[in-house]
């Protein structure tokens, strides 16, 4: 979300969204219905060029430069312009929300700025589902939490579910709609092997990406005053002038001012604007992680926070993984929400299949055969297109895919499980390509969470018969 302002195509900031591409603002609602706002030409660029700049007091001769260049122009004229702006935005000159005046100096845009890449398809985590099917009442769940959380209400939501499931691109999915409101994405995931080991890997990766982006100053330095010992373990974050006083500052604190320090960064950040924090893949997470999640879950008082935590279900529980009793505790206490992700409904795989669109009566038998083989895990589903797309018995068209061979070829074709799509496809490897395979999965079979490997390999479930398509497990 807070990606390169240069690769924008539109930029946001609390309640409003500056649309680049089409030249336009559009006024957003928590309900996420947006407004769209004409101004004219010249306060369209004046407004760009402060949003372009937010924090920075911009002199009125820079301004008229940028929206005027090599024509003179009043100084006097920018009033007009400004006036219009701060009536589009309902914003006042008195008590500024977003455009100050300096007298005599300039104008400055205070509100925080977030930028968007084209497409609308980055998702935080991933690559936001192509086609994003399904999922109504989880999604319109996370919503209705977001908006507690808005209003004060604390909210944690654990999502669970089998790998593959749709875990990522459902929260990738309500990022994209909650991002319309004026919230801050806090988000970070483990690593296989690694984050088990690294204390606080993903809550250190998750305040690296937003000092990393826009507005990142403001946290890097609530970082620094507020919370000193996360500080040092970020010195890329940290002006290098303070780094030594820092290190002396924090040397021999130990976790519990840790903690305190966390715990009050958060409620900072709360105060400023609503702040979803969320963490991926904790099945790899390190203890210390989830001590600091039961000290987020013991917070008192009016909070503008959501925390969002991810899961795999079936890793958690083979190691007896503490995330898992922790949600399981918290949700015994009635203090969180646990989301346990379903299969995708076969209705929601042929939406998927035919791009949205109703399905065409002739591809109703490839919807049932996939519904049915995939067991309805999007991953699977995936694969098994892929597969069918590769013997040319599926063709993919803007308006969804298509079968091009008869119902009893599909079959015959179709694998029985995703299994075995996945050792069709390591067969028409090349033999150097299969020993690297081979390789490369002995040496990552020691990793954390138990499922070492390259791309997909298959759980023990399989290996011990049971081979109901759902054995597979995906490695980073
Ligand atoms: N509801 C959906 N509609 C369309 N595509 C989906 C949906 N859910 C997931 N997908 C796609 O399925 C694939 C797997 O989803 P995702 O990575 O979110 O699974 P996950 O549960 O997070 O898996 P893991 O446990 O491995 O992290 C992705 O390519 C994703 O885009
Ligand atoms: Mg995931």
């Amino acid at each position: 979300m807070n990606s390169d302002f240069r690769a924008r195509t539109s930029l946001q900031f609390s309640g409003f969204r500056l649309d680049l591409s089409n030249q336009c603002l559009w006024r957003l609602s928590p309900t996420l219905s947006a407004t769209r706002i004409d101004l004219p030409p010249k306060t369209f660029a004046v407004l760009r060029h402060l949003v372009e700049h937010p924090h920075r007091l911009m002199s009125s001769e820079a301004l008229l430069e940028a929206v005027w260049p090599g024509v003179h122009v009043q100084p006097e004229v920018l009033k007009g312009h400004v006036a219009a702006i701060r009536r589009a935005l309902g914003d006042s000159a008195e008590r500024p929300r977003y455009v100050e005046t300096h007298r005599g100096r300039g104008y400055r845009f205070i509100a925080s700025v977030d930028a968007f890449a084209a497409g609308g398809h980055s998702g935080f985590f991933a690559r936001r589902a192509e086609r994003f099917v399904g999922r109504a009442p989880e999604l319109g769940a996370l919503l209705a939490a977001h908006q507690r959380a808005q209003a004060g209400t604390r909210q944690i939501v654990f999502i669970t579910g089998e790998a593959g499931i749709g875990k990522t691109a459902l929260v990738d999915e309500f990022l994209a709609r909650a991002s319309h409101g004026d919230a801050r994405v806090l988000g970070g995931g483990c690593v296989e092997g690694y984050g088990g080991t690294e204390p606080y890997y993903p809550v250190l990766d998750a305040l690296g990406r937003l000092c990393g982006g826009a507005g990142g100053k403001e946290v890097s330095e609530a970082l620094v005053s507020i919370a000193p010992t996360w500080a040092v373990l970020m010195p890329a974050h940290v002006p290098a002038g303070i780094r030594v006083s820092l290190l002396a500052q924090t040397i021999g604190t130990g976790r519990k001012r840790m903690m305190r320090e966390i715990c009050d960064l958060l409620e900072a950040l709360a105060i400023e604007r609503p702040l979803l924090f969320v963490l991926d893949d904790l099945h790899w997470a390190d203890y210390s992680t989830i001590d600091m999640l039961c000290a987020i879950a013991r917070l008192k008082g009016s909070l503008r926070l959501m925390l969002v935590a991810i899961y795999r279900s079936e890793d958690a529980a083979s190691v007896q993984h503490p995330v898992m009793k922790l949600s399981h505790m918290l949700s015994l206490r009635g203090s969180c929400q646990v989301i346990a992700l379903a299969p995708l409904k076969p209705d929601s795989i042929g939406t998927w299949l035919a791009h949205g669109a109703s399905l065409h009566p002739l591809d109703e038998e490839l919807a049932h055969l996939v519904a049915e083989r995939c067991g309805g895990n999007p991953l699977f589903m995936q694969a098994i297109l892929d597969d069918l797309h590769e013997q040319a018995l599926v063709d993919k068209t803007p308006d969804g895919w298509h079968q091009t061979a008869t119902a009893a070829q599909l079959r015959r074709a179709l694998p029985r499980t995703i299994a075995q799509v996945i050792e069709t496809r390591i067969q028409r490897l090349t033999p150097e390509a299969q020993r690297a395979l081979e390789a490369a999965s002995v040496a990552g079979g020691g990793g954390g969470g138990g499922g070492g490997g390259v791309g997909v390999s298959v759980s023990d479930d399989r290996r011990s018969g049971r081979d109901d398509g759902r054995g597979v497990r995906r490695s980073v």
